[in-house]
């Protein structure tokens, strides 16, 4: 949650627009207040309110922004509530130091009682506040340099930070630390930059210095100096070339960068089976010698897992449960070094998935990931890491990753088949050729909804709850299509079994009430018909995401989404979320919302 940036460039001018276009590549982690700092003419100009970057935008002067170094930060709240005061950057009372920060101190309270025994006088409800405070303290009380006064404050901080300071005292760098929350620099010749993450800088550059816990860095206009905080010692890391080109971060036409996520689809799931990854083997065999397999992860990436549990329980035949990561005390019990744990995430720096893996490691299990950010924290505390090559997701409601996870557990699935012998050699390579052709089916899938699903959201838009109802492997499909209106549309949407929904939810159905339901040409489709009848009865209106030329399911329901013929039924599960993608972000439209930013959300949740 939160997103930091901080810039320096040669010369003390303009650096306003800079730090703001930065700061709305990372808007996605937070939007309800935003705030610039930056050290011109000696002293610290503070600019910050309330609010959406645009709309802080309208009350400030970008020009009025100068200097060498300048942060930015756009806030998450956790302590406190979005005010002009709570909005980062926070500074110590003699307004010299400056800091932004990312992450929870949890003993604040604690260290802002001692630093208002001191004198210190406090302007927020913030944690961060105690920061440039306490680093103030220092400098005045044990009379050491800025550095010192930073790194002493870092140690006696508990909780997780990326944080980053700027001060009139040695105003032309900037102090960053970093432990549990991301951090990267970003190195071009003109400027350096760091930042929570890559987009912040990609227009201007794709070298990359990934941040590790517990690591401190002095940055300056041609340089950065990186210190191990365990053991006080420098230590050298040379960029490296990210991938992602600086128009990924960008919205290429689209009104909305979930919309075009969601078109990127084809590409990106294409992106992910041009690429060979030597992990996959590796994967395959650690999943298969396992005793015990757990799948972890949070929000959409869970749904994911469900495809990679089902796989492992039907090509591997071995107990095997996606867990959510924030119930893994409900298994840590059954860890041990014949455990193997798969976290899933875009981001790899969920903080209940982080915490998760990090206590089975030490319980001895192997972590074999699943994960979009290269260099993430989830990825480092895993033994292989299997990446999506999705690029980046701006939009806050994840689409493009979901199906990339999606394929990536179907990637697993399949080699899990060949090893056990599942699958023989004729089966695999159906499979396989069925699998190349996913892009194409999801690509064909967008073209042929797009526009139904813009006018049924006319209809949904009005309405105030839902249920998304499937059987067997496409039960996941309903939950992440009943996510997606939630969170963007803010329209409550249940997903249910379809079979279950008898047993109590059905006594909310009403006249004209929606219910979606994933009908797929698979096992459960004469089940389902059933389900849609019992709906009906009560008044439901049923829409269907069905197989193209399904009849018989056409004239049950009143509104279809159609999926074209010709692959397999097993990967269902990635063409059939598509048509609810589009519902849910044209139904968020039509209700006036940003699909990009809902309310109360983050892209990266990095608390507990
Ligand atoms: O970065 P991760 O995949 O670990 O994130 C997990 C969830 O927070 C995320 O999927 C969340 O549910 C999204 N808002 C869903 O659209």
């Amino acid at each position: 949650m939160c997103g930091i940036v901080g810039i320096i460039q040669q010369t003390e001018s303009k650096i306003g627009n800079e730090i703001i276009e930065a700061l709305t590549k990372l808007e996605y982690r937070g939007y309800d207040s935003v705030g610039v700092a930056s050290v011109a003419n000696g002293e610290l100009i503070i600019v910050k309110d309330e609010g959406k970057i645009a709309e802080v935008l309208e009350k400030i002067d970008l020009d009025s922004i100068k200097g060498r170094v300048a942060i930015g930060h756009t806030r998450w709240a956790t302590h406190g509530p979005p005010s002009k005061e709570n909005a980062h950057p926070h500074v110590d009372c003699k307004k010299q130091i400056s800091v932004i920060h990312n992450g929870i101190i949890e003993n604040f309270q604690q260290l802002k009682n001692e630093l208002l025994e001191q004198g210190h006088v406090f302007q927020s409800e913030t944690d961060t506040e105690v920061l440039p405070h306490l680093i103030e303290q220092f400098l005045e009380e044990e009379k050491v340099s800025l550095e010192e006064a930073i790194i002493k404050t870092v140690e006696r901080i508990e909780g997780t930070y990326g944080i980053c300071v700027i001060s009139t005292l040695e105003p032309d760098k900037i102090f960053c630390a970093k432990k549990d929350s991301p951090l990267v620099i970003g190195i071009n010749d003109n400027r350096m930059f760091c930042a929570s993450d890559i987009p912040a800088f990609l227009s201007y550059t794709q070298e990359v210095v990934l941040l590790h816990d517990d690591e401190f860095v002095t940055i300056s206009k041609d340089n950065y100096e990186i210190i191990d905080l365990k053991t006080g010692e420098t230590i050298t890391r040379k960029p490296y070339t990210v991938s992602w080109k600086p128009e990924m971060a960008q919205k290429a036409g689209f009104p909305h960068f979930m919309l075009k996520e969601i078109h990127e689809q084809p590409n990106t799931l294409a992106d992910y089976i041009r690429i060979e990854q030597p992990s996959i083997l590796k994967i395959a065999e650690k999943i298969y010698e396992a005793e015990k397999v757990f799948l972890l992860a949070a929000g959409t990436a869970h749904y994911s897992t469900l495809t990679g549990q089902n796989l492992i329980r039907r090509f591997v035949k071995k107990p095997c449960s996606s867990v959510i990561a924030s119930e893994y005390e409900l298994i840590k019990n059954l860890i041990d070094e014949k455990t193997v744990i798969v976290p899933v995430s875009q981001s790899g720096e969920t903080m209940d998935t982080i915490m998760a893996i990090k206590n089975a490691r030490e319980l001895g299990a192997t972590i074999l990931s699943a994960v979009n950010i290269v260099g993430s924290t989830v990825t480092r505390h895993s033994d292989e890491v299997l990446y999506l090559y999705a690029g980046p997701e701006i939009g806050v409601a994840a689409t493009k990753t979901y199906t990339a996870q999606t394929l990536a557990m179907w990637d697993i699935g399949l080699e899990l088949g060949k090893i056990s012998g599942e699958l023989d050699n004729d089966e695999y390579e159906m499979y396989r050729t069925n699998f190349k052709n996913i892009p194409s089916i999801v690509k064909q899938t967008i073209v042929h909804n797009e526009a139904r699903a813009n006018h049924i959201a006319s209809w949904f838009a009005k309405k105030n709850s839902s249920f998304y109802l499937a059987r067997s492997l496409n039960l996941q499909t309903a939950r992440e299509g009943a996510l997606k209106m939630k969170e963007i549309a803010y329209i409550h949407s249940e997903a249910y079994p379809a079979g279950e929904s008898k047993h109590g939810p059905i006594a909310l159905v009403e006249e004209d009430y929606p219910v979606v339901f994933v009908t797929p040409q698979d096992q459960t489709r004469k089940l389902i018909v059933g389900n849609i009848m019992e709906m009906k009865a009560r008044g439901a209106t049923a829409i269907a995401v069905l197989e193209e030329g399904d009849k018989e399911m056409e004239e049950l329901v009143k509104w279809k989404f159609e999926i074209p013929k010709g692959y397999s039924e097993m990967f269902s599960t990635i063409p059939y979320v598509v048509p609810l993608q589009l519902l849910a972000y044209y139904t968020a439209v039509r209700r006036g919302y940003s699909p990009d930013q809902p309310r109360n959300l983050s892209k990266s949740v990095t608390v507990l």
